[in-house]
């Protein structure tokens, strides 16, 4: 999915699509109330995508256990053990989905607890998966980065993972927050030295670094700068993507809308001012794997689960591995009714999670005044970066619009 920018000559305006919606109040086009105008500006792009990717997603979670104890983690309350599952069992299993479903994409995503606690399982896993799928097969890792070393990344670099570590911010916040449980002591230092090998090694596949938002955060600057020095070591490109928590409101951790309107605006601003790729668009859920006919997670109770978030949570069990068939596949379609809402592509019903964390339940979960804010906070901060630029620089810095 894409985000692009036009601009219009006639209305001297730009616009950015966020797919087929618009951020319209920043388009200078009056008398416009039923969005033709716009549309028809809009005509010759017919990339709209089709959110049922046909890319079939498997999560996976090895274990359960984890080195760091972050207070709000999903799993804080669920047992903390290895998957039940031996590794060829998990194979097995991986391979009966795909067979199933005769997927002819497949991403494989290892997460955890810290997957990285059982590597040997996981690199044991894709060499079987490569010899039966080849190329058919991609793979990525979410990571809290503590155990990360050269050989581990060459492995990755060799297999293609995409790989995604989680930050929570500066050094005191992240340091508040992502304490090893065996002796209470931060992790940023370790991690970001960790990062540093990763850019070192030259991993051309890029990096994401995911920032989880919560009542902290709030600066930036000192981690985004630590960033943006080891971004030009090899020129390896890095998107830093920030993602609120879902806490329960009784949780310290916990932000409302106006927080969390302040501490996307910070992020942004201070994402500009270190030149860090960061969201082009802000979806709230989108078509998530819960939502999907194509996503599911393997917990480690050797059970099948729609979404990662969930997994231990008997009530929420759909299958197990041993017994898969695509009846298990099948997700809670879009779980909201509003079919006309400007942001329904972006959003179908939002995070159920949300919900489930105050009642128990896989519910819609409404964000629409933070998805509007935060999407036209993204597209003010572009414009911004033009302010200095003449304007012929602006207009060629502009992204095209991109209809490959
Ligand atoms: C459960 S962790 C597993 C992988 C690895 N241990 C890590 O921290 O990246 C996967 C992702 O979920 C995020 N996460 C955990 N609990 C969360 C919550 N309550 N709300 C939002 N994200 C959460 C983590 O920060 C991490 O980015
Ligand atoms: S590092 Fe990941 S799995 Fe471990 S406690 Fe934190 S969020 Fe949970
Ligand atoms: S949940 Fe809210 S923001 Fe999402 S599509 Fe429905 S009305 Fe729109």
């Amino acid at each position: 999915m894409k985000s692009f920018y036009m601009y219009e000559d006639q209305q001297r305006c730009f616009i950015k699509s966020l797919q087929s919606c618009f951020v319209g109040e920043v388009c200078r086009i009056e008398n416009d109330e039923s969005g033709e105008e716009l549309l028809d500006l809009l005509g010759g792009i017919d990339q709209i995508e089709d959110n049922s990717s046909d890319i079939l997603t498997i999560y996976c979670v090895l274990t359960m256990n984890c080195n760091l104890g972050c207070s709000y983690c999903f799993e804080k309350d669920k047992p903390r053990k290895d998957c039940v599952l031996s590794k060829e069992k998990i194979v097995d299993g991986i391979s009966t989905i795909i067979s199933s479903k005769n997927a002819t994409s497949i991403n494989v995503v290892f997460t955890g607890g810290e997957p990285l606690l059982k590597y040997d399982s996981l690199k044991y896993i894709v060499e079987c998966l490569n010899t039966k799928y080849g190329e058919k097969c991609g793979y990525g890792l979410i990571t809290n980065g503590t155990v990360l070393d050269e050989q581990k990344i060459e492995f990755f670099s060799k297999n293609k993972f995409s790989l995604q570590i989680s930050i929570d911010g500066n050094r005191p916040v992240h340091d508040s927050i992502r304490k090893y449980v065996n002796d209470n002591k931060g992790s940023y230092d370790l991690i970001l030295n960790n990062l540093g090998k990763i850019y070192k090694f030259g991993y051309d596949l890029g990096v994401a670094i995911r920032f989880n938002l919560g009542n902290r955060n709030y600066d930036f600057d000192s981690a985004f700068e630590a960033i943006s020095k080891f971004k030009d070591v090899n020129n390896i490109e890095t998107v830093i993507y920030p993602g609120f928590l879902s806490v329960n409101p009784n949780d310290e951790m916990y932000v409302d809308l106006n927080q969390q309107k302040a501490i996307i605006r910070a992020f942004l601003e201070s994402a500009a001012k270190y030149n860090l790729n960061t969201i082009d668009r802000w979806n709230n859920a989108e078509m998530c794997m819960f939502k999907n006919k194509s996503g599911i997670t393997i917990g480690a109770d050797g059970m099948l689960y729609k979404c990662y978030s969930i997994v231990g949570d008997a009530n929420y069990v759909i299958g197990k591995l041993s017994d898969y068939t695509d009846d298990c596949m099948v997700g809670s379609g879009s779980l909201c009714e509003l079919s006309n809402c400007f942001y329904s592509n972006i959003c179908y019903g939002g995070c159920p999670y949300n919900t489930y964390i105050t009642n128990g339940k896989m519910d819609r979960d409404c964000q629409y005044e933070l998805i509007d804010y935060i999407n036209k906070a993204i597209f003010i901060t572009e414009l911004g970066k033009l302010v200095n630029l003449s304007f012929e620089e602006a207009i060629s810095s502009i992204k095209k619009l991109m209809v490959d």
